[in-house]
């Protein structure tokens, strides 16, 4: 099936001017359509307003205010999101803002879409929810884990599918790979450490990592809007071992390996690196099925190349 052709559609994105934020706005509106983003000060705003996006200030938590800014949207996209930097990733305290808004911001985006009739609300949520499952393939309906860093993954799923039992309308659940590309601050450092010759190798260097490039995380939030609801997997086509990840980094920044670290000490730290020491190895085969979409980059071999470029 070729990718869905869709009618011009009145988007409004929160989180627009994040990682993802900072490519789906502009695929987007590549894409035809309108697009008018929630903007946290002046600076962000004409940065919206200079890609021809329409800014809105509106807080995130404000049910009345979000529903009068949804009002006339087809689509909502929340992409809103608050990981903490690499720096600060081991915080509770830096987590508990991330908390709220993937908790009380998604429910309230969904009552102000409720509100407002929109039609579909897309939710951006992670692949790293799922059990470690070996080199075993992971679909949408493999079991998931409960630790308390997707607590607020997992609200903002349920927000999105109350979405579709109160509304009538579309709730789509996109759980993305780990991102990287340019403008997400974790790949800049990985690729900076990268040519100091250092590795992030995080669990077992032979479990699985599904990534996803930062331009398909875009191109996916642009035919999310013509899935049918549901939840879906947005990763590359070949998830690749922690190993082999790490020297595809390698192979971009130019350089040789000497260290790759934490490895198997990163289990050290328990539940707060849960997401990302697993073997996962995750397939987009739902979604690419559901709406044609696939992604520019097979596998973060191409990526990496393509971002290096991007970085230097
Ligand atoms: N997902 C991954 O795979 C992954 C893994 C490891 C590390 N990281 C790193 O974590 C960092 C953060 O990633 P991220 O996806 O959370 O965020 P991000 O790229 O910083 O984008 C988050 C978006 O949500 C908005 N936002 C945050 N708090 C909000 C609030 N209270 N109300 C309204 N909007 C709000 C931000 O607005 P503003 O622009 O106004 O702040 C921004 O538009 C990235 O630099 C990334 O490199 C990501």
């Amino acid at each position: 099936m070729g990718p869905l052709t869709l009618e011009r559609m009145r988007v409004f994105v929160t989180g627009g001017t994040g990682a993802i934020g900072g490519h789906a706005v502009p695929a987007l509106l590549t894409a035809g359509h309108a697009v008018t983003a929630l903007a946290r000060t002046p600076a962000k705003a004409a940065a919206l307003r200079d890609r021809g996006a329409t800014p809105v200030t509106v807080s995130l938590f404000d049910r009345e205010a979000l529903t009068s800014a949804f009002a006339g949207h087809d689509a909502v996209v929340n992409l809103a999101s608050a990981i903490p930097p690499m720096s600060r990733f081991m915080s509770a305290r830096a987590q508990r803002e991330n908390h709220r808004v993937r908790t009380e911001g998604s429910a309230a985006v969904v009552d102000a879409a409720l509100a407002a009739g929109v039609g579909r609300v897309v939710q951006e949520s992670v692949s790293m929810l799922y059990r470690d499952q070996g080199d075993r393939w992971i679909g949408e309906d493999a079991p998931v884990d409960h630790f308390p860093l997707t607590r607020g993954n997992f609200a903002a799923e349920s927000s999105a599918h109350r979405f579709g039992k109160e509304g009538g309308g579309a709730g789509v659940v996109l759980r993305f790979g780990w991102f990287y590309g340019p403008g997400a601050e974790h790949s800049e450092q990985m690729y900076a450490q990268a040519r100091h010759h250092v590795g992030m190798v995080l669990g077992r260097p032979d479990g699985y990592v599904s990534s996803i490039h930062l331009a398909d995380a875009a191109t996916a939030v642009v035919a999310a809007l013509g899935a049918p609801a549901g939840t879906y997997n947005v990763v590359d086509d070949e998830p690749l071992t922690k190993r082999a990840y790490a020297d595809a980094l390698a192979r971009a920044a130019g350089s040789r390996l000497w260290l790759r670290v934490p490895g198997r000490a990163a289990h050290l730290f328990g539940h707060r690196l849960t997401s990302l020491t697993r073997s996962l190895r995750v397939s987009n085969a739902r979604f690419r099925e559901a709406t044609g979409w696939a992604p520019r980059y097979p596998s973060a071999r191409e990526g990496w190349l393509a971002t290096a470029a991007a970085l230097t």
